[in-house]
């Protein structure tokens, strides 16, 4: 939480941000709703929802194939998209922008075309205890094609990634690639990555950094931060589900061979054999979510445009104003208590299980989420089934933020 000497926002900003997004202002049952489940997926703004619906009332066309003004202008309106999420995170251009379904298919696109053509039996791809699934699952499908192995760098018991270790492992294991997740989307943790890229730069290994939670809780500048690969979603940035972007160097990318063939990736198509596009084309076959896209570039404007690091210090606030009184609860036991953490709050009651917690939160209004966050490996590492989970956004409020402590000391009460 190091924003917190961020100037205060003003009230009536923060009330402007929430009225942005219509789905708040609504009841369940007799309940004001209090969305706390933005870790699973951001609310969609005003202006995000207008370009989706003005693309299809206006714009609506396949891309790159028509000369008529509806497939221009689409064709505009993604390839505008695109130039907004490069300048955003900070590419060299927009060849450096693939647009994929998630940042799920964005890490599997670097498993099979960049890692797979270069793994060797006994290569090792190192990641840490606290990824997501999407960050586990294609590296074992990969590195059993090949004999290679999946070695995780562990996390301590506050649930922060233990650097020496990982440092340890860069050194002595034959690593391919480190990948590696920015903001733990199930504690929250916010990782070292500037430490953990110049370890892997010293050691020669590629890398590539998980910033679907970091992506609305910091500031990304791929080419500062030196990564090979970043991946995101558009869902957790106020956009769309169903995009997401992966990032890659471009000479990694011109090396890299398709993922997918299909349509609009091609050169040439004959029987005798087919060429190739170069990136980003080359990765996007077959007609793209264009209005997702659409709704992303959006969203990134959007956000852009905020007062950022003030609603970030705002979004601290909650957090350890929700933490303190969480921990105030008899039964309560905060899972990740990093040094570094933002926008979540895992925890567990005593009494109850996690989606009993959920199912009474649900029935005040409160959408929290409960189960293991795709994040198996990690719960085993503290010896949970799952935790319950609160993920606050910008938009979220100090109210909101305490009708959840009272909330959850209601539960405790009634299973104690
Ligand atoms: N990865 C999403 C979550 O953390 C779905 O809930």
């Amino acid at each position: 939480m190091s924003l917190d000497k961020a100037q205060e926002i003003a009230p009536e900003t923060l009330a402007q941000v929430r009225g942005s997004f219509p789905i708040l202002a609504q009841k369940i049952g007799d309940h004001p709703l209090i969305y706390l489940d933005n870790a699973a997926t951001t609310q969609k703004p005003l202006a995000v929802i207008d370009a989706v619906t003005r693309y299809y009332r206006e714009d609506n066309a396949n891309i790159h194939r028509g000369v008529h003004a509806l497939s221009q202008r689409a064709t505009s309106a993604y390839e505008d998209a695109r130039a907004s999420v490069a300048r955003f995170i900070g590419a060299a251009d927009s060849g450096e922008i693939i647009f994929t379904r998630g940042t799920t298919e964005a890490i599997n696109l670097v498993a099979w075309s960049f890692v797979r053509p270069r793994l060797k039996k006994g290569d090792v791809i190192l990641l840490t205890e606290m990824e997501h699934h999407a960050n586990i699952v294609p590296w074992q499908q990969v590195a059993e094609a090949s004999g290679a192995r999946v070695v995780p760098a562990p996390v301590t018991g506050a649930g922060e990634v233990d650097l020496d270790a990982f440092r340890g492992l860069l050194q002595r294991e034959p690593v391919a690639l480190a990948a590696f997740v920015y903001v733990s989307n199930s504690l929250g943790t916010v990782n070292p990555v500037e430490a953990m890229l110049a370890a892997a730069r010293e050691a020669g290994v590629p890398t590539l950094v998980d910033a679907a939670q970091a992506v609305s809780q910091r500031p990304l500048d791929a080419a500062s931060l030196g990564c090979d690969f970043l991946a995101f979603s558009g869902h957790k940035l106020f956009g769309p589900t169903g995009v997401g972007v992966l990032y890659g160097k471009r000479a990694h990318l011109e090396s890299m061979p398709p993922y997918q063939g299909g349509g609009d990736m091609i050169a040439n198509v004959s029987f005798a054999g087919t060429t190739f596009k170069g990136p980003p084309e080359r990765f996007e076959a077959g007609t793209p979510h264009i209005a997702g896209v659409v709704g992303l570039g959006a969203a990134v404007e959007w956000f852009k445009g905020l007062p950022r690091e003030q609603l970030w210090a705002h979004e601290d606030a909650l957090v350890r104003r929700a933490t303190e009184g969480l921990s105030g609860i008899d039964g309560v036991r905060i899972i990740g208590t990093a040094r570094e953490k933002v926008s979540v709050i895992s925890f567990l009651l005593d009494a109850a299980h996690p989606h009993d917690i959920g199912t009474f939160l649900d029935a005040e209004g409160i959408a929290i989420r409960a189960g293991h966050h795709c994040c198996q490996p990690l719960m085993a590492r503290y010896g949970v089934p799952g935790t319950a989970r609160a993920s606050f956004s910008i938009y979220n409020t100090m109210e909101e933020a305490d009708r959840l402590v009272t909330a959850v000391r209601r539960v405790a009460r009634f299973f104690s």
